[in-house]
C-alpha cells in the first residue's frame, strides 16, 4: 500500500492509501482528513485543499502551475511550501508522501 501521511497542526498525523493516478486531495476526502474541505471539487480554483510540503519531498513534486499560484494567492496562510493538494497527483515513487496541514 502507497501511503500519504497527513499532519495537523497539533502534530497528530494521518496515514491513508494514495491511489495512482489520483491527486492527494481525493485520497484526503475519501478519508475523511480534516481541514481538507476541497470545496471546488479539484478544480484548482478553491483553494480549500491547501496543504505544506516540506523540502524534502517538495523536489519530487512537479512546479506549480500558473493556475497553482494564482488560487495559491487568495488561500490562507501561504507559505513558501504551500501547494494545493488537489494539484499533486499521486505516484508510486510519492509512497511515504508528507503533507501538513
Ligand atoms: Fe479547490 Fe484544490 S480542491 S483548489
Amino acid at each position: 500500500m502507497a501511503a500519504i501521511i497527513f499532519i495537523q497542526p497539533d502534530g497528530t498525523r494521518q496515514s491513508v492509501q494514495g491511489v495512482v493516478g489520483k491527486s492527494v486531495m481525493e485520497a484526503a476526502v475519501r478519508h475523511n482528513v480534516p481541514g481538507i474541505d476541497a470545496e471546488c471539487g479539484g478544480s484548482c480554483s478553491c483553494g480549500t485543499c491547501h496543504v505544506h510540503v516540506r523540502d524534502e519531498w517538495s523536489g519530487r513534486l512537479p512546479p506549480k502551475s500558473a493556475d497553482e499560484e494564482a488560487t495559491l494567492d487568495c488561500a490562507f496562510g501561504v507559505l513558501h511550501d504551500s501547494r494545493l493538494s488537489c494539484q499533486i497527483v499521486f505516484r508510486e515513487e510519492l509512497d511515504g508522501l508528507v503533507v501538513h496541514l
